[in-house]
């Protein structure tokens, strides 16, 4: 803990609950304020929290009183006070004011407690940010992130990093974006799969967790150009261990979440009970079984063979309270790298999760196809460049076995988790087709 010239020890309002009777410093901004008579209520925020801070007439200095009833929204300020328990409080205690400082008084904050609209709010997205539900949603991203990361520690995996420029196309050459690589081209990596089974093929289990692009020419709700994808890999893993990682994963991450983020959820007024029901075991469909379940829904445009549209997907979803894994799709609408399923060779060994209230996809995986002909025939079928590809095919050439992954979409994820209905918002600085700015 640091000090301040007040010597009053510096401490942040999530840690509020060790200090009750104790006089602290906390650093922040104003989020809101009021005056009545004698008195000013400031609501601080300090990025862990928000505080009522009460400074009453008789208690502070007369310049301080006065300069604090001329705070506007994000002025930046410190404070000294005493901490009492206030359950009528946000955050449940509140600071009696004694001694403070303005660091910037500030007047005409671009984003008020008003209704704004949801191209004001992006352009502005680097204030957004420290309004209460944008601050609820990165901090569940951050603690989905974490739980990620501890899930694959505890079970051994090791985290390798695949890299961003690459020299070929992952999945399907209609959303790469090429860049200019000193005299050649090179493109934004669309997954990082491929490195992962090169990985996974060294070190056994891996995961890898960045940032991958798609140049979707598509303005829907679940599409980013620029999203983070966690990926793991295991070798002599077929598809039902990974569905069973997925589930196990799903589980632990939303729980941790419940665990870790409790008032943010409720901040941004999510239904609990909607995260307290996801539990093991979730339901698994076959693609047969769910295209006879969409022939039978009167909403629904699917014809046999297609791949399921963001509608299907949200009628399956709709369907069950915990996530829904639909497995081996037809072989000609998935990727060139899987398996194909021995029992039918017309499917591919892959699953779809889709998340419930109507969520849509949040994991794409499947086992890899582990012989070299077979592999080597489906580049070519896929019109891929063979040269960028020689590499990955020497991975079934020297000690080739059974492996699969999947990969999960973080902000697809975290929206879900905090019942946001665009995935923009789950991204820090989001970009889409129509927005690189800020
Ligand atoms: O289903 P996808 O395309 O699968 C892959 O890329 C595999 N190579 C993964 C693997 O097996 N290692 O993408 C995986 C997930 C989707 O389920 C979705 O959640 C997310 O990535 N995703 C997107 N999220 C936001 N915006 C987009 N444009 C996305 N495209 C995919
Ligand atoms: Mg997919």
């Amino acid at each position: 803990m640091t000090t301040n010239s007040t010597s009053a020890p510096v401490t942040t309002i999530e840690r509020l609950g060790n200090h009750v009777g104790q006089t602290v410093t906390l650093q922040g901004w104003v989020y809101d304020k009021s005056s009545k008579g004698k008195l000013h209520f400031i609501k601080l925020r300090d990025g862990t929290g928000i505080c009522q801070c009460v400074a009453f007439k008789g208690d502070v200095s007369e310049e301080l009183f006065e300069k604090l009833g001329h705070l506007g929204q994000e002025s930046s300020l410190v404070l000294t006070g005493t901490i009492k328990a206030e359950p009528r409080a946000p955050g449940g205690y509140e600071m009696s004011v004694k001694e403070g400082r303005v660091v910037q008084q500030v007047e005409g904050y671009p984003i008020t407690p008003k209704e704004h609209g949801p191209d004001f709010l992006l352009s502005n997205r680097h204030l957004w940010l420290r309004s209460k539900k944008q601050w609820a949603l990165m901090r569940i991203r951050d603690a989905v992130i974490t739980a990620i990361r501890r899930f694959y520690d505890e079970r051994g995996f090791v985290c390798i990093d695949s890299p961003i420029f690459t020299p070929a196309a992952c999945e399907g050459t209609s959303t790469l974006f090429e860049v200019q690589y000193f005299e050649d081209k090179a493109y934004l990596t669309q997954s990082g799969q491929l490195y992962a089974e090169a990985s996974a093929m060294a070190f056994g289990k891996v995961y890898t967790f960045g940032p991958t692009f798609r140049a979707e020419k598509s303005k829907t709700r679940r599409h980013l150009t620029e999203f983070w994808m966690l990926e793991p890999e295991v070798a002599f893993a077929d598809l039902d261990d990974i569905m069973q990682l997925a589930e196990d994963m799903l589980c632990y991450v939303v729980k941790q979440v419940l665990e870790r983020r409790k008032p943010e959820l409720l901040a941004l007024e999510r239904d609990l009970t909607k995260l307290e029901c996801i539990q093991a075991p979730f339901p698994r469909l076959s693609y047969d079984e769910a295209a006879k379940i969409l022939a039978q829904h009167p909403e629904s445009t699917f014809k046999y063979g297609d791949d399921f549209g963001a509608p299907d997907e949200t009628i399956l979803s709709k369907m069950f309270d915990r996530p829904v894994m639909v497995h081996r799709y037809p072989k000609e609408v998935k990727a060139f790298y899987m398996k194909r399923d021995p029992a039918d060779p017309s499917k591919a060994l892959c699953v779809d999760v889709l998340g419930p209230e109507g969520v849509g996809e949040i994991i794409g995986g499947s086992q890899r196809e582990e012989d070299l002909d077979a592999l080597q025939g489906r580049i070519r079928e896929h019109g891929l460049p063979e040269e960028a590809f020689a590499w990955y095919l020497d991975l079934r050439r020297y000690g080739s076995v059974p492996h699969a992954g999947f990969g999960l979409g973080l902000e697809r994820t975290v929206g879900w988790i905090a019942g946001t209905e665009h995935v923009r918002e789950a991204s820090p600085y989001p970009r889409m087709m129509y927005r690189i700015y800020p």
